[in-house]
């Protein structure tokens, strides 16, 4: 069995609740899909630093339930409609179950970390966790506000960056390496491209391959970086009226959408993901070579040239 093969059984083997609901909605998100980018790179740091990366597996295991419970409360907090190309659980099993599943694949996370690894790496995780669930307030607090370039960097630096740091960590500790910063700080550069592309992608976009609607930041009240990035073309006070109106037309929103991708919004957020990643692959470079690299390699470049 290949990496990817473990950590897909993994991950749905190490979710066993005895409460069937909690089974039916945990399986409903992890099936859904997910490219396992967590864990992925989780293991392959590991392997990359010289350790054993099954041994990481269980962990790269814990972190995508942790990314797999903040997709489960963010659906509820944003009243999602749709995830990954399907209804979204919130939709399918209410509010309640989606929270308290998500609670559950948290705790479980924990319990793999504490059985697996070690408290250095707890401390690592649960520090990413309390600033994912900062973050996600004070992107909550400034819905419907226009937000400077570094109030978004400091919410897409919680919410997402700071989660792939812990993974790459969590893959050196494993390899025993104590320069784990380092890697920490590699995995942040990919989480903030990640993310850079993920808000790319919902101006511009191809839905049937994204699994979302295009639009959603805009509809919900949410300003990204390539609307930052070319604002200063825009009329501000037409932005902020749309930004603040509680149900944009869909055809206010496509117009705003389009003229950002037109003034060039859509390619000053692939430049700036590229030079996040430009930052990833410096520090790839001062490690050994070996097939582990290759593929972190391989995956830096596939967060970049994510389909549009
Ligand atoms: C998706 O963002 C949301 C996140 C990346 C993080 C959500 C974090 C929390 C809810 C706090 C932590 C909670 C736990 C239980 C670990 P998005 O709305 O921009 O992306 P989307 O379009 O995929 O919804
Ligand atoms: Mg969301």
């Amino acid at each position: 069995m290949g990496l990817i093969e473990i950590i897909e059984s993994r991950l749905l083997e190490d979710l066993n609740p005895k409460v069937k609901i909690v089974l039916e909605a945990g399986r409903y998100l992890i099936e859904g899909g997910g490219k396992r980018l967590r864990p992925l790179i989780t293991v392959l740091t590991c392997g990359m630093c010289g350790g054993d990366p099954e041994k990481a597996v269980p962990l790269g295991v814990g972190l995508e339930y942790i990314h797999a419970a903040s997709l489960l409360h963010d659906d509820v907090v944003d009243g999602a409609q749709s995830r990954r190309g399907r209804k979204a659980a919130n939709l399918i099993f209410g509010n309640g179950v989606a929270v308290l599943t998500g609670d559950y694949m948290y705790a479980k996370a924990l319990q793999l970390f504490s059985t697996y690894g070690n408290l250095e790496m707890i401390r690592v995780v649960s520090e990413a966790v309390m600033e994912m669930a900062e973050a996600q307030v004070l992107e909550l607090s400034k819905v419907g506000e226009l937000i400077t370039e570094e109030e978004y960097f400091r919410i897409i630096d919680g919410k997402t960056a700071v989660l792939f740091g812990a993974c790459t960590a969590v893959g050196s500790m494993v390899a025993k390496r104590e320069d784990y910063e380092t890697f920490r700080r590699m995995g942040f550069h990919i989480g903030r491209a990640f993310q850079l592309i993920d808000d790319l992608l919902d101006y511009a976009g191809d839905p049937s391959k994204t699994g979302k609607p295009v639009g959603n930041d805009l509809r919900e009240g949410k300003v990204t970086y390539p609307l930052i990035s070319v604002l200063d073309k825009l009329d501000k006070d037409r932005v902020e009226n749309l930004l603040r109106t509680p149900e944009p037309s869909r055809k206010e929103i496509d117009r705003l959408r389009e003229e950002v991708i037109k003034l060039g919004g859509a390619d000053k957020t692939r430049e700036r993901a590229k030079e996040e990643i430009g930052k990833a692959m410096e520090v790839l470079e001062s490690v050994e070579d070996s097939p582990y690299k290759e593929e972190l390699e391989r995956i830096l470049e596939f967060v970049v040239l994510r389909e549009l």
